[in-house]
């Protein structure tokens, strides 16, 4: 972007904010309908979807068992909050989203005779995951996406831009956004017929976490300010089985690990979690997060490990090298050793309200992938539907684009006035609020089990941080925090009415003196 006191301009038929597998598949898919340009924070290591490890789950087969078995097994994780309809619509939408990666050329992991391999994650019936390059499924799928875009003479790519404000025709329309880049110096509107947010979760605005620390939710913020709907905020999935070192960064250990037989033990090395369900290793995510969150509330001088020293050492190097190797950097050899587990924030079930086609609430604005809530996860998400839901919805947001016709929308500038670059956003005096804090607050008061006093006590300190604000310069930490806040708001007001099933879990009583039963853990 061009240092200006205004804003470079551009205009392109379609704007998708985010450079994920949600992003790179829309833009493949509207691509032969018009221009693209997509904005991004970063390269395509700076979002959620290049870890992604476990892989995607498809229904193979694809036959009316397959299907109704995968639909069913999305359901009963769902915990009571998944819309059946849309679910089936998805595990349908699965044929043509892998033979279009297979296509495309994604290197899927197959046995020596072609067949693609399957591997088996919580709470799936059967195995049913297909992963690439072992464990680097996120990474490889992106990549071969990207690859198949850059280069495309309708394709612009623009980095790094960090959405500020949608902006609106004259109509009311959502008509592009304007951004910033990192350092609040350079603008760049872009004036698009639809918008389509593809930016992923919010899980980083929780201490511990598994996603990179872009993923604050800002661009879901900023759609909220302008009247996108948001909705089910309080649905956080916390991954059980993430790398806990002292000092360390947390590091997912891919679920795919226990549906390979890896072993959650405590320092005597029991098996822990057959207390609380009796599917074990491989109950639903949130029941594993809450089995481990009371074990360490009760032995808490006893780590809880991930084991996988009975599984073959050659296995492991070939089935998981990413895992293995940065367990290998970080002093944990995973086939002599046992990896130290705490959960961490990983997916949001919820976001922006959206439709099969990812119609918002808003004309002219789209979504999808983690960013949109379509209600196919329900309260707790099947693992490894989460690339297939930003590719099937990547397919799926076109027939909404097409069917509103939205090429033929005359597009009308905002007015002038919108059009301005903010010279002061709210924020707050130098150093009073920090990121750190309100991710803190998120963790502790918002986190893998729930109380009253403290979803409100978490309430009332981002409400006492957003009476804190003041006009003041535009700098992105600023723009961060502000954003932040507004979302982490809603969050806890969302938290506050929710249905407290799956991972919405609360506690009657009192943090202290609280005693939970293994039953009251396991239930869903
Ligand atoms: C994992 O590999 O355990 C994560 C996959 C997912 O989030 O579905």
């Amino acid at each position: 972007m061009k240092r200006s006191p205004e804003p470079r301009r551009i205009t392109s038929d379609f704007l998708i904010v985010g450079g994920g597998i949600a992003g790179y598949q829309t833009a493949l898919d509207l691509l032969p309908l018009g221009s693209v340009a997509l904005a991004s924070r970063g390269s395509i290591s700076s979002g959620s979807s290049y870890y992604a490890q476990g892989g995607l789950a498809i229904p193979w087969g694809f036959d009316r068992d397959a299907i109704d078995s995968h639909v069913e097994d999305t359901i009963r994780a769902g915990a009571g909050l998944c819309d059946e309809e849309r679910v089936r619509l998805l595990i349908e939408g699965s044929e043509e989203a892998f033979a279009t990666l297979v296509s495309y050329g994604v290197p899927f992991d197959r046995d020596e005779k072609g067949e693609f391999l399957f591997t088996r994650e919580a709470a799936h019936s059967r195995p049913r995951i297909v992963h690439a390059g072992g464990d680097k499924t996120g990474s490889l799928i992106l990549k071969t996406l990207a690859q198949n875009v850059h280069g495309h003479d309708r394709f612009t790519f623009l980095t790094p831009c960090r959405l500020t404000r949608l902006l609106k025709g004259q109509d009311g329309r959502v008509a592009g956004g304007l951004f910033m880049d990192e350092t609040g110096d350079e603008w760049l509107e872009v004036l698009a017929k639809a918008t389509i947010m593809a930016t992923g979760g919010f899980s980083a605005l929780f201490a511990r976490t598994t996603n990179p620390p872009s993923q604050v939710g800002d661009a879901a913020a900023v759609c909220h300010r302008a009247g996108a709907e948001l909705e089910r905020l309080a649905f956080t999935q916390f991954h059980p089985t993430v790398l806990d070192l002292p000092g360390g960064a947390p590091f997912l250990l891919t679920e795919a690990l226990r549906g390979e037989g890896g072993h959650v033990v405590n320092e005597a090395g029991e098996r822990v979690l057959f207390r609380y369900h009796p599917d074990g290793e491989l109950a639903p995510r949130d029941v594993v997060s809450r089995a481990l969150w009371l074990e360490a509330r009760a032995h808490p001088e006893s780590p809880l490990y991930l084991s996988v020293t009975h599984l073959p050492a050659l296995y492991l190097k070939e089935r998981f090298p990413q895992v293995y190797n940065h367990c290998l950097s970080v002093g944990i050899d995973l086939s002599r050793d046992r990896a130290p587990i705490r959960p961490a924030a990983h997916f949001q079930m919820g976001g922006i309200t959206s439709d099969m086609e990812g119609r918002t609430s808003l004309p002219g604005l789209y979504a999808v992938g983690e960013v949109a809530s379509t209600r196919v996860h329900g309260a707790n998400r099947l693992a490894s539907n989460s690339l297939l839901e930003a590719l099937v919805m990547g397919h799926r947001v076109v027939l909404g684009i097409v069917t509103d016709r939205t090429v033929d929308v005359d597009l009308t500038p905002p007015p002038e006035e919108e059009r301005e670059i903010p010279r002061v956003i709210p924020t707050i005096p130098s150093g009073r609020v920090t990121m750190k804090m309100v991710r803190n607050i998120l963790w502790e008061k918002a986190g893998i089990v729930r109380f009253n006093s403290r979803v409100q006590a978490g309430r009332e300190e981002i409400e006492a941080y957003l009476a804190m604000m003041r006009e003041g310069p535009v700098a992105t930490e600023g723009v961060l925090l502000w954003n932040a806040l507004e979302l982490s708001r809603e969050i806890f007001n969302d938290l506050l009415v929710a249905p407290r099933v799956g991972a919405n879990f609360f506690l009657e009583g009192s943090p202290a003196d609280i005693g939970p039963s293994a039953q009251e853990i396991g239930k869903g």
